[in-house]
């Protein structure tokens, strides 16, 4: 099967194995694991911020920062697009109790002014309290977009003007730094809190981050543990992200590539209703009025050739670490023959 579903369904390197194996690791409760020392110290000095904790999913880095900004009541502007509403479990309101401020735009993006337009009157004691702002980058459900930094900068002087957390969802980050060759710094300088993730096109098994102040992850380290995400001996994951961050960014170049294989052979079938712009690893495309999502997907199973129904004819390819140059020729072969 060419399984093109997700960037997470890689499997670890036997580079990146080896390593595992041969990883220092201690109790990381106690602070022991050096492994996982070394990856949050890597990780937040990478991003020029002060401290970082390692923990076993995106959507638990979300959920700890979700917590940490924020007091119940309180309202979270973010895009209707975002993972953190759609996609964690409704974990905003059972965790933290929050409500969300739902932002429209282009492929996932906010601006400023949508921002600043839509903050509660903190003098009202009708309103929600807005108390944070969180972006998505890139934006998986608008379809791998990259914001502008100037746009993200934008937003983050609205935030800071009105006393607003400022949090990126950065599952997707280095696809992001990649293709818009943009410094991980001016992102560290940029937002209160990061979530980076290891385990999707950095190739590893599990494993996110979150970044922040020493303060923050401080009190980050204690919702971890209340989360129930006090891990052990978890260097040999971290072992993994630490690998990746040195060997598996520069090459996210290459997945990029592959999509736009992808969707210059899409833009070749007369199947196809529009593809959506394709700026990193994501290809989201439209089949024409008519042709069933689920049975074109059974038809393309039939070629070996896995994909994601986005409900209403929305079909999603996501190239990753263990999808080679001919197996993206073989699936441009299928697509331009259907
Ligand atoms: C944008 C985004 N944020 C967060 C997550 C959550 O990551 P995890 O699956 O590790 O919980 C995902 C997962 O695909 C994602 O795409």
């Amino acid at each position: 099967m060419i399984d093109l579903r997700s960037d997470t369904v890689t499997r670890p390197t036997k580079e990146m194995l080896n390593t595992m194996i041969h990883a220092p690791v201690g109790d990381d409760v106690f602070g022991e694991d050096p492994t996982i020392n070394k990856l949050e110290a890597m990780a937040a000095e990478m991003f020029g911020m002060e401290a970082g904790l390692f923990c076993p999913s995106g959507t638990m880095t979300n959920q700890i920062a979700i917590k940490l900004h924020t007091q119940p009541g309180d309202e979270i502007i973010c895009h209707e697009y975002s993972h953190i509403y759609n996609y964690e479990g409704g974990g905003l309101a059972a965790n933290s109790g929050c409500q969300t401020r739902l932002l429209k735009g282009d492929r996932g993006f906010i601006s400023a002014e949508e921002v600043a337009a839509n903050i509660g009157n903190p003098h009202d004691v009708h309103a929600a309290r807005t108390s944070m702002v969180s972006v998505e980058n890139t934006v998986n459900k608008g379809g791998g977009s990259c914001y502008e930094l100037s746009t993200l900068e934008a937003i983050g002087k609205v935030a800071r003007a009105n006393n607003l957390a400022y949090h990126i969802d950065g599952a997707r980050i280095f696809n992001a730094l990649v293709a818009k060759n943009q410094n991980a710094k001016d992102y560290g300088k940029l937002f209160d809190t990061i979530s980076i993730c290891l385990s999707k096109g950095l190739g590893c098994p599990v494993g996110s981050l979150l970044l922040g102040s020493k303060e923050h992850i401080m009190q980050a380290r204690r919702i971890r543990k209340r989360f129930g995400g006090g891990m052990r001996q978890a260097g040999y994951l971290a072992a993994a992200g630490i690998y990746a961050l040195k060997n598996h960014i520069d090459r996210l170049a290459e997945d990029h590539e592959k999509a736009q294989v992808l969707k210059s052979a899409l833009e070749k079938c007369s199947w196809v209703d529009r593809i959506e712009p394709v700026e990193t690893n994501i290809v989201i495309f439209y089949l024409k009025e008519g042709l069933e999502q689920d049975a074109f997907m059974g038809m393309l199973k039939e070629n070996g050739i896995l994909a994601v129904g986005m409900g209403q004819g929305k079909l999603r390819f996501v190239t990753h670490l263990d999808i080679s140059s001919t197996q993206i020729s073989q699936v441009a072969n299928v697509l331009e023959n259907i």
